[in-house]
């Protein structure tokens, strides 16, 4: 089995997920239980000057393996982070990254703090882009220790504030947050599902990967400095994906959440397993394999296709939702196209669950 230990600034971590910040992060004796159920590294959840106070309700289930939610910060006084629950976490085993945020005056007044406290990294992490710049500046005055600039799908230049962020003295990017502003309506009350202004929330978990990976594969291109790859992690494939486009660690919340800190044993056993399969030693062997193919893809050679009738599962989508009617497929498993209907796609080797299908260049079943 491939060996899942991983070094971020030096750090040895166990395992390459990392516990995000959010609800499972709310006290020193949580993050110990997700560090014991195989987190590498934890975030706590965001210290901030003024405590949080939630709207309620603040998180629910959205699409499949998806959440809304409108969490704020920590609901815990910054001084209980600081005088026990940082060093609770880490006395009891976990590698522990402190997030302040989330305006300049928390990271003066916090940042120094919560390392002194015994974080063995700082994260910062800003409601606005703006902000986000001369909060890393400020936090590198304060820390020795390695800082982590966190920033926000929902920002118009967040790959160039990222590099801005490393420019201030940040020592690796989180990439990234929570996409939104979104909104859901319960349609038994005609409500927004969350509370809060407007019943606005913020989206997490598989919905959100793709668009993580492609700003993670930016962000990768554009600095030379670890990244922490957060966001729509659901399986070990994804972390995978999420390490070839660069990242050095792979942040998750959604998911511990929606099944269970038993979530980091079944996914450092799947990353593993994919690892093995696909070739790599390490997390480290995969880290941004992907990159040098990202790109101009616009090439119109025609695919080429291949059907191995003996994975067939006869569910017959790949004729069904063909758009162009160009799939056919007989009783006795012979695979049709009609080349001139057949605008190649590749959606039928999309939905073929069995893998039967592929084209040569190696696309298949790769949901
Ligand atoms: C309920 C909830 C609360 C969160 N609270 C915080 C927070 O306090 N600070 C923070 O930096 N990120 C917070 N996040 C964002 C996560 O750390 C993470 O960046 C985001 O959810 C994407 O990862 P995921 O798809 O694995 O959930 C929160 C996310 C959720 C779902």
């Amino acid at each position: 089995m491939a060996n899942l230990e991983t070094t971020l600034f030096g750090q040895k971590l166990k395992s390459p997920f990392v516990l995000s910040s959010g609800p499972l992060s709310h006290s020193g004796a949580a993050l110990i239980a997700a560090s014991q159920a195989g987190a590498g590294a934890v975030v706590t959840k965001t210290i901030s000057l003024v405590r949080a106070d939630n709207p309620m309700p603040h998180m629910v289930l959205s699409a499949p393996n998806t959440l809304i939610n409108c969490e704020k910060w920590s609901d815990l006084e910054a001084a209980d982070w600081i005088d026990r629950e940082i060093a609770v976490a880490r006395e009891g085993g976990a590698v522990v990254i402190g997030s302040v945020g989330l305006a300049p005056q928390d990271v003066r007044e916090l940042a120094a703090k919560v390392a002194a406290a015994g974080a063995h990294m700082v994260e910062v992490v800003s409601y606005t882009e703006e902000a986000m710049v001369p909060m890393v500046r400020e936090a590198r005055k304060l820390v020795k220790v390695p800082l982590l600039a966190k920033v926000s799908p929902n920002w118009p230049g967040v790959v160039r504030t990222a590099v801005e962020c490393v420019k201030a003295g940040a020592d690796g990017i989180t990439a990234t947050d929570s996409f939104g502003p979104i909104l859901r309506i319960d349609v038994a009350t005609a409500r927004p599902m969350l509370g809060g202004p407007f019943g606005h929330g913020w989206l997490s978990g598989a919905a959100i990967k793709p668009i993580t990976l492609r700003i993670v594969s930016e962000i990768a291109q554009a600095v030379d400095a670890p990244i922490v790859g957060t966001g729509g992690v659901a399986r070990g494939v994804d972390a995978l994906e999420m390490l070839m486009v660069g990242a050095s660690a792979v942040g998750v919340c959604s998911q511990p959440i929606l099944t269970g800190l038993k979530a980091f044993g079944r996914l450092n056993r799947e990353l593993s397993q994919n690892l093995d399969k696909y070739g790599y030693a390490s997390p480290a062997a995969a880290k941004g394999v992907a990159l040098p193919h990202l790109v101009d893809r616009e090439q119109k050679t025609r695919l080429s296709f291949d059907y191995d009738p003996a994975a067939c599962n006869d569910c017959h989508l790949c004729v069904d939702l063909c758009p162009y009617g160009a799939r056919s497929l007989s009783k006795d498993r012979v695979m049709g196209l009609d080349e001139d209907k057949c605008r190649h796609c590749s959606f039928c080797v999309s939905v073929c669950a069995s893998g039967a299908l592929g084209v040569r260049e190696g696309l298949r079943n790769r949901r």
